[in-house]
């Protein structure tokens, strides 16, 4: 190590050294500092950013050890429009990416680099995602000039000289560049979130052939904590692809049924993949409703899943890959999510969040009555009568994973968990049902592929519905085509026993915009008909999208639902189905030969079985059905 390194952290890997290096004279920082990741180095990081503005210290007494940032108001989520796939080939980013050569973009990206730490200090992040050592995990090294990048790294991550240790002085790294493009001038004054306020100037750059993350721009979330989105999704899916796992949008938890007659309890786990800011974090943390005493749920991840096929008894095991969340903050309360709240309570970072007169943190829906008076996120007075948003609609909070009171168990095995099902669910306010089963493997894949989703806070810009194929358009590596086949193939060919997939929704609404499903702990009576599913013993019939469940086929002890609601929130309307797998052809058709051809053929099943359907399918009752 050269005598220009400072920070206790230490390796001997060549490689490594020499990269630091090499990225050094491109950005040329003020200073290079390596993180060991103890609890001293970030203590003293987040008294420097309290110090330069960049974080306010929140109560003592209230929120220990907890912090609030606000971003620069133009750095508030990913941007996917700057968001690339350098692949050699375009076909291989396929057309759902944005696509630029490598060569091009490294060639954009070396003159943007250049310079642009100016004043700043380099920070060396070795980050491993999954446990550390264990044999699914992968390290990353992070070189930022964003301190808060590396305290919020190193709650989303197992950071610092232990991951250096497990490297050795050959070990494999994916190579993650990050600058918030802001250099300093001689003596200019920072500003407390530093960034390319132009969004044109900000990159989200991946090269899957060479497993390289090179972002630049913007300080905010998935666009910043590369391990996250960048390495864990993008270039994962490449990796699973090549090697034979899938590396999913998917939070990951577990059932636990009340103990039988033998007093035996037979846990399952599930994996759900929802799209951005559509309930993951919300649904791995449920709390079972009336009704549904001695039934447990705990959470083994709330927004990655990394899967990989087991040989010895033929079936999929899970990890996440992150030691953290970072959840939208929005909407979470101690009604809608007291396990989020209750993981608060301490050491924690809050970003974009409005802060209370008594130095804690407040944000849309966390009370019924918002404050008198609050600091609104970009920094302003706020009262009710403000007629704007005191927190921003994505503002997140890091909060360690430990410290979630609904933690699994095995949460940190290295094996990962057995999955009974995979779940799919978007956010769609019409004519969608609340759930239904796939008829086999393939349907599912098929019915994830064309999952549809209403925009959220976390895509801004995009108006009405989008297809969201597994979740993973914003974050799928390589030719979406290429990854269903990769899902047919995978599913058929690894594994003797393959979940059983599933499609729900929460978010039908009714004409007055209301929701009609109550959702949250409710969504436990979905849940267990899934599971139900699974253990061969729950109800369903046949329509023309799956197995669906009737009124009778739900759990309703402690929830007054009524049929005629019921039937409003599952019934399917034939034509508007047939429109919709219709529709369906303008998604498959962007693939041209890249589209497997399992997808046409499960897409004209449909259609042939909705020929052949009643104009509506009252699921309240089941009889008139048969
Ligand atoms: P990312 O972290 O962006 O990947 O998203 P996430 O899927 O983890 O998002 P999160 O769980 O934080 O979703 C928050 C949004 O979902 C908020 O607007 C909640 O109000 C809403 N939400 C969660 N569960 C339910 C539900 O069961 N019903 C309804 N209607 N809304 C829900
Ligand atoms: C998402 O957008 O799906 C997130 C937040 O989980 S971020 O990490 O910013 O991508
Ligand atoms: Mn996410």
């Amino acid at each position: 190590m050269t005598k220009t390194h400072d920070g206790a952290a230490r390796t001997a890997h060549p490689r490594l050294l020499n990269w630091v290096d090499e990225m050094a004279k491109l950005c040329e920082p003020d200073r290079i500092y390596w993180c060991d990741g103890s609890q001293a180095e970030y203590d003293r990081l987040c008294e420097e950013m309290v110090a330069s503005s960049t974080f306010v210290r929140l109560n003592a007494q209230k929120r220990p050890n907890s912090f609030l940032a606000r971003s620069h108001p133009s750095d508030v989520a990913r941007v996917e429009e700057r968001t690339f796939i350098c692949s050699r080939r375009e076909e291989e980013a396929g057309p759902t990416n944005n696509w630029k050569d490598p060569g091009e973009m490294k060639e954009i990206l070396t003159e943007a680099f250049r310079g642009s730490m100016h004043g700043r200090t380099l920070y060396v992040i070795p980050f491993s995602m999954g446990p550390i050592g264990s044999h699914i995990a992968h390290i990353g090294v992070q070189l930022t000039d964003s301190p808060y990048v590396v305290t919020n790294q190193r709650i989303m991550t197992r950071m610092g000289q232990k991951v250096l240790d497990t490297l050795g002085k050959d070990g494999e790294f994916i190579p993650c560049l990050h600058s918030v493009g802001a250099p300093l001038e001689d003596g200019e004054r920072d500003l407390p979130w530093p960034c390319a306020p132009r969004i044109e100037d900000k990159y989200i750059a991946h090269f899957p052939e060479t497993r390289e993350i090179w972002s630049y721009g913007s300080g905010y979330g998935g666009n910043a904590l590369l391990g996250k989105k960048c390495l864990a999704l993008r270039i994962a899916s490449v990796m699973a692809r090549d090697e034979g796992w899938l590396a999913e949008h998917m939070l990951i938890l577990g059932v636990e049924p009340p103990p039988d007659q033998q007093g035996k309890k037979k846990k399952q786990y599930v994996t759900a993949a929802f799209p951005s800011a559509c309930g993951k974090t919300n649904f791995a943390m449920l709390i079972p409703p009336t009704g549904f005493e001695g039934w447990k749920v705990t959470t083994v991840g709330d927004d990655i899943a990394w899967i990989k096929p087991n040989k010895d008894d033929g079936r999929f095991y899970a990890i996440n890959p992150e030691a953290g969340f970072f959840g939208v903050a929005p909407g979470t309360s101690p009604e809608s999510n007291p396990n989020a709240i209750d993981t608060l309570y301490a050491n924690c970072i809050f970003t974009n969040c409005a802060l209370t007169d008594d130095g804690d943190i407040w944000w849309e829906g966390l009370t019924q009555e918002p404050p008198e008076h609050l600091i609104d996120w970009k920094g302003n007075d706020w009262t009710p009568r403000s007629g704007i948003p005191a927190a921003h609609p994505n503002a997140r909070f890091t909060a360690p994973a430990s410290q979630c009171p609904c933690i699994d168990p095995e949460w940190e095995n290295p094996k990962g968990v057995p999955i009974s099902a995979f779940l799919f669910g978007g956010r769609v306010s019409k004519h969608f049902p609340l759930a239904f089963q796939s008829y086999n493997w393939e349907h599912g894949v098929y019915m994830a592929a064309t999952m549809g989703s209403e925009a959220t806070a976390a895509a801004i810009g995009q108006a009405g519905m989008r297809r969201d194929p597994m979740a993973m358009l914003p974050f799928c590596g390589y030719n979406m085509g290429d990854y269903w086949r990769h899902w047919l193939r995978i599913g058929r060919q690894m594994v003797a026993t393959p979940p059983r997939i599933f499609r729900v929704n929460w978010f039908r609404k009714d004409e007055y915009g209301r929701f009609m499903w109550p959702g949250y702990g409710e969504n436990m009576r979905v849940l267990k008909w899934i599971i139900d599913r699974c253990n061969h013993c729950g109800a369903a019939i046949e329509s023309p999208l799956g197995w669906v469940p009737y009124y009778d086929a739900f759990d309703w002890k402690g929830l007054e639902f009524s049929k005629d609601v019921y039937a409003a929130i599952n019934n399917i309307d034939t034509e508007i189905a047939r429109h919709e797998t219709n529709d369906q052809e303008d998604l498959f058709t962007l693939f041209g030969d890249h589209l497997p051809q399992e997808m046409e053929l499960e897409r004209d099943l449909q259609l042939a079985r909705l020929r052949h359907s009643p104009p509506v399918w009252d699921l309240a009752d089941a009889a008139k059905l048969g």
